[in-house]
C-alpha cells in the first residue's frame, strides 16, 4: 500500500491508477470503515484501484466543536486501511489542501438544513466542499460512503448530480454491534449504563418499520412509536430529533408510502448518537 501525502504525488499516482474506488475518512478509524474500504476492495475486484483517504476537514467542525481534539491515529488507520485491502491512502495537511487565501466554498440549501444539519450550520457545507476537491484530486470512478450517516450520503449524492462529477456513489449498510448499536467511534464515551441502553434506538426503529410494514402509515404513530419506546428503554438519553423523511430529498412526510427514512439522534452524557432506517418495500 502507498501513502501519498501530496498533490503533486497523487497526481502522478493516479495517472497510472486506471479506475478508482474512493473511500474519503477523516481517520480514527473502526471496523465501520474498515467494512467501507473491504466492500470498495469488493467492488474493484482485481483491475480497479482502492483508494482511502485521510484527513480531518476543519471546514465542516463548527466554532464549538473541537478540530484539534478529534483524535489522530494515523499509524493505526493506516495499518487498518492496509489490512482491508486499500492500495493507496492520501493523507495531506491542512495546507496540502486549503489555501490559506482560499475564497471559494460549495453551499448546499436543501437537504442540509434538517436533521443534524439543523444544529450544525455550514457543517455540511464544508463536507461537500471537501468532498468536491477529493474528488477532483483522486478522480475517482466510484465512491463508497457509510449509511450510517445518511443525511451525508444523500448529500454527496445530490452533490454529484448537481455538479456533475462522474462518480458513482455505493452506500453501505451500517456495521452494527451484535446487540445492534451502530458502531461509532463516539460509542466509547457512553457509560456503562448508557452503552446498556443504546441499542434501544435500533430497537425502536426496527419497531416502527415493522409497524409501517404491518399497515400503519401515519407518520405522527410511527414516530410515536419510537418515543414510547426510548421513553421506556433509554431514559439516560434525550432526543435532538426524531423524524420520518424522504430519503432522497430528507423533507418531512406526513404519511409514508415507500422510500422513507426514519432518522433519530439522541443526546447522552458525553455522546450523541445517531441512527436511521430505510423504509422501503
Ligand atoms: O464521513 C466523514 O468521515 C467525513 O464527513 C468525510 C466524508 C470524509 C468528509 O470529510
Amino acid at each position: 500500500m502507498t501513502l501519498i501525502e501530496t498533490v503533486k504525488d497523487l497526481r502522478a499516482w493516479r495517472k497510472a491508477a486506471g479506475h478508482v474506488y474512493f473511500v474519503p475518512t477523516m481517520g480514527a478509524l473502526h471496523e465501520g470503515h474498515a467494512t467501507l474500504v473491504r466492500e470498495a476492495r469488493k467492488l474493484a475486484g482485481t483491475d480497479a484501484k482502492v483508494a482511502a483517504s485521510i484527513f480531518v476537514n476543519p471546514l465542516q467542525f463548527g466554532p464549538n466543536e473541537d478540530f484539534d481534539r478529534y483524535p489522530r491515529t494515523l499509524e493505526t488507520d493506516l495499518a487498518m486501511c492496509q489490512a482491508a485491502g486499500a492500495d493507496m491512502v492520501f493523507a495531506p495537511s491542512v495546507k496540502e489542501v486549503y489555501h490559506t487565501d482560499r475564497s471559494i466554498q460549495i453551499q448546499e440549501s436543501s437537504l442540509s438544513k434538517v436533521l443534524c444539519g439543523a444544529s450544525r450550520p455550514g457543517h455540511f457545507d464544508g463536507v461537500c466542499t471537501v468532498v468536491a476537491k477529493l474528488f477532483n484530486l483522486v478522480q475517482p470512478d466510484n465512491a463508497v460512503f457509510g449509511k450510517k450517516d445518511y443525511q451525508q450520503l444523500a448529500i454527496i449524492r445530490r452533490l454529484v448530480r448537481d455538479l456533475d462529477f462522474p462518480v458513482e456513489i455505493h452506500g453501505i449498510e451500517t456495521v452494527r454491534e451484535d446487540d445492534g448499536l451502530a458502531m461509532s467511534s463516539r460509542n466509547r464515551y457512553l457509560s456503562p449504563a448508557e452503552r446498556a441502553q443504546a441499542p434501544a434506538l435500533r430497537a425502536a426503529l426496527v419497531k416502527a418499520r415493522e409497524a409501517w410494514l404491518g399497515g400503519e402509515s401515519e407518520s405522527a404513530r410511527l414516530l410515536d412509536i419510537i418515543h414510547q419506546h426510548l421513553a421506556q428503554h433509554a431514559a439516560l438519553g434525550r432526543k435532538d430529533y426524531i423524524a420520518l423523511v424522504d430519503r432522497h430529498t430528507l423533507q418531512p412526510l406526513p404519511t409514508l408510502e415507500n422510500d422513507g427514512l426514519i432518522a433519530l439522534a439522541v443526546f447522552f452524557d458525553k455522546a450523541r448518537l445517531i441512527d436511521n432506517i430505510e423504509m422501503v418495500r
